[in-house]
């Protein structure tokens, strides 16, 4: 049985007291209508992650993961953020190669390896991202974007490594667009990776990841997408910043 997962992406919003506020809302609802057998993740930015571990303490549903980690132990690198100290912080997830990560700040295949080899020796689980822009969707050419994606970052890695990872499927065309995959396509795509993660670590390994989608997954679309066989939930931006949206997210399997 795989996990199923409903992560919110704050990406770079939130005052000190938004951030408190929405965490605060998310808490007393899912306290107030319990979820079961989902984990929900918050992903704010790193200033708010030792306030927001703060507030989630004691609910179990919730955990607590950060956007992005250096490839870096420690030391002069200024700026940055490493999985040791994100861990210090209660973090417990990372996501990993987000499409905005990859075009704006021009992360490679390979600098996500040394990131996702950083996560793992600090327990942090990966929340590994891939998806494919539109120019390729329309190309046709999207499973192999994708599955080059994964392995050129993820296949030097064993299988018990492997089996750590959480994987996000995220068109880049349906992030923060309004434009959603459809369910089909969600599907088609989630199958393919698994079916990619099989030929190289077996079907027993692939079968045990979950598998997220994202790109404006909404309340009103998430029962539709989550219940296709190869999705296991969803990694949410903007709609991970309305407290009622984002727990209604998190109760649509
Ligand atoms: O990390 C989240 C994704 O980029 C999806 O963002 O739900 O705003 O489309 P979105």
């Amino acid at each position: 049985m795989r996990k199923k997962i409903v992560a919110g992406n704050w990406k770079m919003n939130c005052l000190l007291e938004e951030g408190q506020k929405l965490t605060s809302e998310i808490v007393n609802m899912i306290n107030d209508e319990p979820i079961k057998d989902v984990k929900v993740i918050l992903n704010p930015p790193f200033v708010h992650l030792h306030g927001v571990k703060k507030l989630i303490a004691g609910v179990d549903t919730i955990a607590l993961g950060a956007q992005n980690c250096s490839d870096k132990d420690a030391g002069a690198y200024t700026g940055e953020t490493s999985a040791a100290m994100l861990a210090s912080f209660g973090a417990e997830f990372v996501i990993i190669g987000h499409s905005e990560r990859r075009a704006i700040f021009n992360e490679s295949n390979e600098l996500l390896t040394e990131k996702t080899k950083q996560a793992l020796s600090n327990n942090l689980t990966p929340i590994f991202c891939c998806g494919e822009p539109l120019e390729i969707r329309e190309a046709g050419t999207h499973e192999d974007y994708v599955k080059k994606q994964l392995t050129e970052s993820l296949f030097g890695f064993s299988e018990d490594e492997v089996k750590k990872l959480v994987l996000a499927y995220e068109p880049i065309w349906a992030i923060g667009t309004g434009k959603t995959a459809s369910s089909d396509q969600a599907q088609e795509m989630h199958a393919a990776i698994r079916q990619h993660i099989t030929s190289k670590y077996g079907k027993a390994v692939a079968e045990g990841i979950s598998i997220l989608y994202g790109g404006s997954c909404k309340p009103d679309n998430a029962k539709e997408i989550f219940s296709k066989a190869d999705v296991d939930g969803g990694l949410i931006g903007g709609a991970s910043l309305k407290s009622r949206d984002f727990v209604d997210i998190a109760k649509s399997f």
